[in-house]
């Protein structure tokens, strides 16, 4: 807390004075955690784009100079050099592991990437075509069924079931891919790195062997690094708030999931593509949908663009779009789409309206074609976010756990209804 003092005064005349924290990158916040008791009021921010939740110490980000750092490293150095184990062990514990303590680390999530024999079953009970984010929070939450030890406390977050969900959600999620298209689940091969699991998972087969191209797997590590966390968003604030009622982290996450899912958010990276591909089979004629975008009443806006915290080039999007432009052509591969993107991005930044409210693409809009590169199909871009996310997640419940000062999450209202009235009879209405 800083010495510093903030002054508001009220319609009645009166003044109170508010103790004002100052974060480790000097950004200044005014704790009105005593307001309403020192003056009745409450303060409203739909949407919470001024409201801070907490003191956290994870993920800086300064949207207007489009930085992005995890524990203080910047997220294009991890991008290059670090790998997504590591990185997630840097999230949940605070500090970049040792040789060894990363090998512990790497080994403890091998050890743990079968599902129960049980969970099986529950597959059976989806429909062939259900979204497999539906999947994936179904079955991350029945798995507090299975795990019921440590519930709620705070050496679940620590230790036991955060090394459960790393490694069980690569399996969870491929497996719901494979329910899909009818093919027999791929049990992991611990002898294999991370991602290159996963993608054993989602294309091996039993009938012949499968040989994981190591570009993709190398590119799959990348973008998981570059989703493993992004401070207070929508879906990390469900995980905290969901956990700040005590429940277990399997529930908590699995909430994260639910709100990574919609298109404000984690789903983007979905509609981008299809809206793409929409653009490219309407003809390529980008200025149309610049229009669309710029016209409230087309109820279209442009996938992939805009950001509440980023008003700069999202440094996440920068890094995606290089790394698109070399893979597809080390792949040889021509994706259409990925002209398309080029010429919306261009006319988009060279417009006023976008340029007006600082809407830049963000991290959604160049994943897609990565993800398609890989044959990931389009409906499970989401899960693949949500793979990503999942060590942020862990480490933001395990910050909220372990802090002293933790309260349930509960916000206030301005009541619009309507004020008290006599009970009417059914009679008489
Ligand atoms: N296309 C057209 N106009 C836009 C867009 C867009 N993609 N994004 C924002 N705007 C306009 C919006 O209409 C508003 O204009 P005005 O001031 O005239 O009313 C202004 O820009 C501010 O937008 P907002 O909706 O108030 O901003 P927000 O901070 O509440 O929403 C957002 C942020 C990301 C939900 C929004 O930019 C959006 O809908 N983008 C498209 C969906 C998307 O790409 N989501 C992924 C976000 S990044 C990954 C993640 O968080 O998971």
């Amino acid at each position: 807390m800083s010495e510093q003092k903030a002054t508001i005064t009220f319609p009645e005349g009166n003044s109170i004075e508010l103790p004002v924290s100052e974060g480790s990158e000097k950004e200044k916040a005014i704790d009105i955690s005593n307001l309403r008791a020192q003056s009745g009021y409450i303060t409203l921010d739909p949407g919470y784009g001024n409201t801070g939740s907490c003191d956290s110490a994870i993920t800086f980000i300064d949207g207007e100079q489009g930085i992005l750092r995890y524990r203080g490293y910047k997220i294009e150095d991890l991008a290059e050099h670090s790998s997504f184990l590591e990185t997630s062990y840097l999230l949940i514990n605070g500090k970049l592991p040792t040789a060894k303590e990363l090998q512990t680390f790497d080994d403890k999530i091998r050890m743990h990437t079968l599902l129960h024999e049980d969970v099986k079953s529950f597959y059976d009970g989806f429909p062939r075509d259900a979204h497999p984010m539906a999947i994936l929070a179904s079955v991350v939450v029945s798995l507090s069924s299975f795990y019921q030890d440590e519930a709620g406390s705070p050496e679940e977050v620590s230790y036991l079931n955060s090394i459960r969900l790393m490694a069980k959600l690569p399996t969870i999620a491929a497996w719901a891919y494979k329910k899909s298209i009818g093919h027999p689940f791929t049990y992991p091969d611990n002898k294999r790195s991370y991602s290159e699991n996963f993608l054993y998972m989602m294309f091996g087969l039993p009938v012949e062997k499968y040989e994981v191209d190591p570009l993709i797997v190398e590119v799959l590590d990348t973008l998981l690094i570059l989703h493993a966390d992004h401070e207070q968003n929508c879906s990390t604030s469900t995980v905290r708030i969901v956990r700040s009622s005590g429940v277990n982290l399997f529930a908590s996450i699995a909430a994260g999931i639910c709100a990574l899912w919609g298109w404000r958010h984690g789903g983007a990276n979905q509609q981008v593509i299809e809206m793409l591909n929409h653009i490219r089979e309407d003809g390529g004629d980008v200025k149309k949908y610049i229009a669309m975008a710029k016209d409230k009443d087309s109820g279209f806006r442009l996938m992939g663009f805009g950001h509440r915290v980023y008003k700069n080039y999202d440094p996440r999007a920068s890094v995606i779009r290089k790394k698109c432009e070399q893979v597809l052509q080390k792949l040889n591969n021509n994706d259409p789409t990925l002209e398309i993107a080029r010429k919306l991005e261009e006319a988009a930044l060279n417009d006023d309206y976008f340029k007006e409210r600082n809407l830049y693409p963000n991290v959604d809009f160049y994943s897609g074609i990565l993800y398609k590169a890989m044959r990931i199909p389009v409906n499970a871009f989401t899960v693949m976010f949500a793979l990503g996310r999942l060590p942020g997640w862990i480490a933001h419940a395990k910050e909220y756990t372990e802090d002293p000062k933790n309260r349930i999450g509960r916000p206030r209202q301005v009541y619009t209804g309507e004020t008290e009235r006599e009970y009417v009879p059914i009679d008489k209405r």
